[in-house]
């Protein structure tokens, strides 16, 4: 018995870590926002828009390359993941991705509707190129 309840503890435990993703920073996102695929198809104009959005919105914390290191993280002492680095996004949807920009997570401020939605779908694809250029769509011909 006792055996049983440590098991179901224990799975009671993992469920509530994977879905706070990190408790007090990250909040849960809801399962039908987590589900929604990018509706945008990334092009490089888009891709460029978005890059401009990071750069004024994101870049302050996140820093310039998507490292997290900055003066305003290390000044506000905020723990950043790097984007550079492959896993830290893995696990999340675009769905996931999306909604944390829009709504915000714990101390990062919601972009709410200060960038438009299609360049927000493209900063999905622009932070998961930061770890994996091979998403990023191919630059227009001139
Ligand atoms: C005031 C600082 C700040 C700003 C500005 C900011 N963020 Fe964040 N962001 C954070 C912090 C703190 C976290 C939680 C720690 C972490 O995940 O690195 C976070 C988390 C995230 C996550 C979730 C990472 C994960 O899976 O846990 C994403 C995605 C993200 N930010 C993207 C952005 C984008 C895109 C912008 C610009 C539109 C932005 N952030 C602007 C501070 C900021």
């Amino acid at each position: 018995m006792r055996k049983i309840l440590g098991t179901i503890a224990a799975v009671v435990f993992a469920g509530a870590t994977l879905g706070a993703g990190y408790p007090g920073q990250v909040p849960a996102v809801p399962a039908d926002q987590a589900s929604k695929t990018n509706p945008v198809k990334p092009t490089a104009d888009g891709i460029e828009r978005a890059k401009k959005v990071y750069a004024v919105d994101c870049a302050l914390c996140h820093g310039e390359d998507g490292s997290g290191k900055s003066d305003l993280a290390s000044s506000m002492n905020l723990k950043m993941k790097d984007f550079r680095e492959p896993d830290t996004l893995k696990k999340r949807t675009d769905g996931e991705i999306y909604y944390l920009i829009v709504n915000g997570a714990g101390t990062m401020p919601a972009e709410g509707t200060r960038a438009k939605t299609e360049d927000l779908w493209n900063l999905v694809v622009y932070l998961r190129g930061l770890s994996d250029p091979s998403v990023l769509p191919a630059e227009k011909k001139k």
